[in-house]
């Protein structure tokens, strides 16, 4: 049975463009909380040979996250999961709501934690798998109106580092991803960035982590 890509908030931006790049080689499931966007996504995904597949499910959902991957491990040979959701709102911290808090430490915090907790067990039955965490440059240093969306970074950069000495010797493979700005559908809703046309394509930096995929702990496409 040919080898199986979870990638949460695969129906656009990085995520999309990691399901292209894997699914030349691998099955992959694309998980999202949009079921159209999620669809659109399979479809132009499934020209090649490889089979796609969504699940609609909020990576922050602690009972969906165990529900959707129990049930996608049951039928699929799974050996990678990517935690790509995420999301930010850049502003100075005064201006943040509680709502905007909430929203980045739920999606990049818990939405990180919650999937790479319930893939756990099935890994370990296998003794092999792998966990990639999207991370960023903003998990590396603090920037100017991203003082929340780098809490949560930084956050999933510390869980990620620890998972690398908790799971040593398991056969599970943790790696922390850390790049700068993508042209996605992160930047639409905000003027954060002034030049999009500067920033690398999500395609370019998909190739980028997809050549570097070997099992190494941490992959800077920038510092
Ligand atoms: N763009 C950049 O410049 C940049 C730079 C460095 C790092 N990153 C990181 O790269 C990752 C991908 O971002 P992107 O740029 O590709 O942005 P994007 O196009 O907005 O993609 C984020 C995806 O996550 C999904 N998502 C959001 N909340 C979710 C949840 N709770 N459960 C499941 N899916 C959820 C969204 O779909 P739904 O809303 O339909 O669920 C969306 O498809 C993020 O972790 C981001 O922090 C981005």
């Amino acid at each position: 049975m040919n080898k199986t890509v979870i990638i949460t908030g695969g129906g656009s931006g990085l995520g999309l463009a990691l399901a292209k790049q894997y699914s030349n080689e691998f099955n992959v499931c694309l998980i999202g909380r949009t079921e159209s966007k999620l669809q659109e996504a399979v479809r132009t995904l499934s020209q090649n040979n490889n089979r796609v597949s969504y699940q609609v499910c909020d990576a922050a959902n602690y009972e969906q996250v165990q529900t959707v991957l129990h049930a996608i491990f049951e039928k699929e040979s799974v050996h990678l999961l990517i935690n790509n959701a995420g999301t930010g709102v850049f502003e100075p911290l005064n201006a943040l709501t509680k709502e905007d808090i909430e929203l980045m430490v739920n999606t990049n915090v818990y939405g990180t934690i919650y999937p790479s907790q319930a893939v756990f067990p099935f890994f370990k039955k296998q003794g092999f798998g792998k966990v990639m965490n999207i991370i960023s440059t903003a998990g590396l240093r603090g920037k100017v109106n991203e003082s929340v969306y780098c809490a949560t970074k930084f956050a999933v950069r510390g869980f990620t580092e620890s998972l690398v000495k908790e799971w040593e010797g398991t056969g599970i493979f943790p790696t922390a991803v850390y790049m700068g700005g993508m042209d996605t559908p992160f930047w639409d809703e905000t003027d954060h960035i002034k030049d999009r046309s500067r920033l690398k394509s999500p395609e370019t930096v998909a190739k980028m982590i997809f050549d570097q995929d070997d099992n190494r702990s941490e992959i800077f496409i920038d510092r």
